[in-house]
């Protein structure tokens, strides 16, 4: 079929913020305890239900972790590779019944307790301290979780005041004892609970209690430090719950949370038809609730008369197949250039929404459904690594623009089913521009396209509708994501099976994106 891509420069949508290409930590499976500091006989495994005898056990060598012991391989790609602006933590599903004054203060005296979310036992090596230390090394802004299943107000209050507190005051002052300085861990970022519509969170609520609670705390938190900004408790953005948590609270916090996964890896050779389809289509449903959201967003700023912007933060998303990443191998899933493919269009889909999301957090950062999977000794990226490293590198700091694409529908099954009956079939390229302006002035666009086709390549015309800039004819950076088996994956001992490859061409207005192919070009 044919297909054909209008960039245009002069209508932007928003600033796309950098915020989008943040992480998640959670104390779960291999994430802290294997992926941020070395896993311990005492704190390997996280979870009893994956046993490892301590004898076992290969010790990381101290000359791959910092002086203050994290795992160097791990902070230096999240630094310097992908350049994580923001981390969420402590969870997730663990925060809701974890208490932070357990993860404070001299390490031989924390408390070890049972973990209740994902089962097993928590060392509480990794807290509060720990994690803001992390994030100064990693040059990463910190965005806490507050309990709110087992937590109380009060507890909530002691962590903000422990964090930001630049008094004379109880807990601000027990931060100087334990970190040894005078500075605030300065937390500027907190989130009203996780998931509390879900019926494995303790603690789950309705969303009418839910919005009363949080009412509330949103209250007493504010009084404490005006300066924090406050992420509601959203579900997927276009629910019954989002909609009656935004009236609640809309003029009470500043941005609302969306959580989605989309999944279903091809891995079943005699599936791979359906599920290649299902893989890579499955973030349109994303899209679908963010627009849904904006829209709830300001119906209930406009009955409530909120006139500051109130911002979606998609802060748990990714690519999870639940039958193959299970609680039983700590959420470890093997990622194919399929998956890949998702993860692109999941990018996507937050540039081309850049107005109204502010955050968005990859669930979850190493080892748990994860781009990175570590040894003991080393780590090697997965194939979902590269549409982010990508998007991170060349889309931050630019304007998302319109793009309209022409392009064949997909007619197959999506997921879910009824987002083709609403919102019609999806295209099969799917792409995103950013414009990005030079110190000099001078402009380079960039455009990200997907070809969700697992058999057909198409020549693409690129028009770009620009005043007082040539775009037709020169060179074009080529960054093109691709390989010849959409299941490919990337493994110990096969680090580079599916990477990108970049290169400079000729520039003529037109480009040929392979099939099962993610392409970025950059024009200066
Ligand atoms: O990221 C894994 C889990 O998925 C999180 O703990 C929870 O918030 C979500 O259900």
């Amino acid at each position: 079929g044919a297909a054909s891509i209008d960039v245009f420069p002069s209508a932007p949508i928003g600033r796309v913020s950098p915020y989008v290409f943040s992480g998640f930590l959670e104390h779960l499976g291999r994430c802290i305890y294997g992926g941020i500091l070395p896993a311990g006989p005492t704190n390997f495994p996280h979870t009893p239900r994956r046993p490892c005898p301590p004898d076992q056990f290969t010790p990381t060598p101290p000359a791959l972790l910092t002086p203050e012991g994290f795992r160097r391989d791990v902070l230096e790609v999240l630094r310097d590779e992908l350049a994580v602006p923001m981390v969420r933590w402590p969870g997730g599903n663990y925060v809701s019944s974890y208490n932070w004054k357990d993860g404070v203060g001299p390490k031989e005296a924390r408390k070890r307790r049972p973990e209740l979310a994902w089962g097993g036992e928590e060392s509480n090596q990794f807290g509060t301290d720990e994690f803001i230390a992390w994030c100064r090394l990693a040059k990463i802004e910190p965005y806490i979780i507050v309990n709110m299943g087992t937590g109380t107000l009060e507890d909530a209050l002691n962590w903000i005041e422990y964090c930001n507190g630049t008094g004379d005051t109880y807990w601000a002052n027990l931060r100087r004892e334990h970190t040894g300085r005078d500075e605030p861990h300065n937390v500027k970022y907190w989130g009203l609970g996780n998931e509390v519509w879900g019926e494995w969170q303790i603690g789950q609520e309705t969303a009418e209690a839910y919005a009363a609670k949080a009412r509330q705390w949103a209250h007493a938190i504010k009084l404490l430090d005006p300066t924090v900004k406050l992420i509601g408790c959203g579900e997927t953005g276009l629910s019954h719950w989002d909609g009656l948590v935004l009236e609640g609270l809309v003029d009470k916090v500043d941005g609302h949370s969306i959580h989605l996964y989309t999944g279903f890896g091809a891995r079943d050779r005699s599936q791979v038809e359906k599920e290649f389809g299902r893989t890579v289509y499955g973030p349109d449903a994303a899209e679908y609730s963010i627009e849904i959201c904006k829209a709830l967003i300001n119906k209930a700023r406009f009955s409530k008369k909120v006139a500051k912007p109130i911002t979606i933060a998609f802060d748990e998303y990714g690519v999870w197949d639940e039958t193959v990443g299970t609680p039983q191998n700590g959420l470890e899933q093997f990622y194919t250039l399929a998956d890949a493919l998702a993860m692109a269009s999941w990018l996507n889909v937050f540039v081309r929404q850049a107005d109204i999301v502010e955050i968005a957090c990859i669930a979850q950062s190493v080892n748990v459904i994860s781009p990175l999977i570590t040894s003991p000794t080393g780590l090697f990226r997965q194939t979902i690594y590269w549409p982010l490293y990508l998007f991170s590198r060349y889309m931050r700091g630019g304007t998302a623009v319109q793009v309209s694409v022409a392009s064949p529908k997909y007619a197959g099954e999506t997921l879910p089913a009824w987002i083709s009956d609403i919102k019609g079939h999806p295209s099969v390229l799917d792409a995103s521009a950013t414009v990005h302006t030079t110190e000099g002035g001078a402009h380079s666009i960039r455009i990200a396209v997907v070809n969700r086709s697992e058999t057909e390549s198409f020549q693409v015309p690129l028009r770009i509708a620009f005043q007082g800039a040539n775009f037709e004819d020169g060179e074009v950076e080529v960054h093109e994501l691709w390989h010849a088996d959409v299941n490919a994956q990337n493994g110990w001992g096969k680090e580079n099976e599916v990477a990108i490859e970049s290169s400079r061409a000729r520039w003529g207005g037109e480009w040929t994106f392979k099939a099962h192919s993610f392409t970025l070009l950059v024009l200066d």
